[in-house]
């Protein structure tokens, strides 16, 4: 990056001290990862932020759930910034509120509701979240969907029962956790398309599935396909496969270990030297993944994924200029949620930091 841009970022980080705490996404730019004081996934970040009450502002180096998910977390006091407020997440912005509040109203008319917990990703807006913690349900993340998802069952009767789970925006990571760890089939998985009326589904369809997944995924993670990983393997014979659990199950089932970015780095960090890796998640994780271990082979699992889009909106100029206002006495890109949606998101969120493990 720019010398002259870079000596400002350090020179408008030192003015701040600790005043301000900077989270890094692991999805974020290197050059922006270089002022992180902690990186993390989604929950992690979100532990971070709830635990740091003494930084006046928050600087989150995400997209814009994460910012929220922040703000809700943190006191009335502290100043959550997005150095760019066009960091969105395509997958969250699948799912309106309007349309949540709607799908509810059709399992009410299919008699359902009553026997379903809601279970809301992070990867959605603070509306949503605030749903979810309306009724009765939690947030959770690609590290702890597999605990959110025993305990939403167990408030309805258990895995085994009858009862339902809601899961919104992401159609794999629910799918995935659901089939993979709970033991449920893909038959009692049914999705629910929000653009259709009643979903796209009979009352029936309702009545007889477990795992109601909304109709939503992940722009970048969709794209690799089965095919990748066959042809990852014959490559590299005796190469591990680790792909993030929003990709479709033909590849979550197809790969050899599954999780979160962290879950990810951990795992090349354990890595014997000489093995072999495909790396199925976002480019500039596995870029840097790849530099931080010169003794391992890192491939990524299909040449033509690329970058998040909205996770590389914040690069160096715009934290630069966020920072800088900061220092000048000015924030600017503030991320304010709505007092009562915040309320109940909360609920959501605190139930997600109090699962097991
Ligand atoms: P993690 O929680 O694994 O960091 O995932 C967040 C995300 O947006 C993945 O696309
Ligand atoms: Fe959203 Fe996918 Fe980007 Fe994650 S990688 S922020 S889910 S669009």
């Amino acid at each position: 990056s720019d010398p002259d841009l870079v000596d400002r970022a350090r020179a408008a980080r030192a003015a701040l001290g600790d005043r301000a705490f900077v989270l890094g996404h692991h999805y974020q730019r290197d050059e922006v990862i270089d002022f992180a004081d902690v990186t993390g996934d989604s929950f992690k970040l979100a532990r971070e932020a709830a635990a740091r009450p003494e930084a006046e502002f928050i600087l989150f180096c995400g997209v814009h759930f994460m910012a929220e998910s922040a703000d809700i977390l943190t006191s009335d006091a502290q100043q959550v910034v997005l150095p760019d407020l066009a960091a969105g997440c395509s997958m969250a912005d699948m799912a309106a509120i309007h349309q949540v509040e709607d799908a509810w109203d059709v399992l009410l008319d299919a008699g359902v509701a009553e026997d379903t917990v809601p279970v809301t990703y992070m990867n959605s807006s603070a509306a949503i979240k605030a749903f979810t913690g309306r009724h009765g349900g939690t947030v959770c993340t690609s590290s702890n969907a597999h605990v959110a998802l025993r305990w939403a069952f167990d408030r309805v009767g258990g895995v085994e029962g009858s009862g339902k789970v809601l899961f919104m925006p992401d159609q794999h990571l629910g799918r995935n956790t659901a089939v993979r760890q709970l033991g449920l089939s893909l038959d009692d998985c049914v999705v629910f398309d929000p653009r259709k009326p009643g979903g796209g589904l009979t009352a029936q369809e309702l009545r007889d599935a477990r795992m109601i997944l909304w109709r939503g995924h992940c722009s970048v993670h969709g794209r690799f396909t089965e095919r990748n990983v066959v042809e990852a393997r014959a490559a590299v014979p005796g190469i591990n496969v680790i792909v993030h659990p929003e990709c479709r199950h033909e590849v979550v089932a197809a790969a050899d270990q599954v999780g979160s970015t962290e879950h990810i780095i951990k795992a090349l960090d354990a890595a014997e030297p000489g093995s072999a890796w495909a790396i199925g998640t976002e480019l500039n994780l596995v870029r840097r993944l790849a530099n931080a271990h010169p003794d391992k082979q890192v491939h990524y699992l299909d040449s033509t994924v690329c970058f998040c889009s909205t996770m590389n909106r914040i690069d160096l100029p715009h934290l630069v200029w966020a920072m800088e206002s900061l220092v000048a006495g000015r924030v600017v890109n503030r991320i304010v949620v709505d007092p009562d949606d915040a309320r109940w998101a909360r609920a959501a969120l605190d139930q997600m930091l109090a699962l097991p493990g």
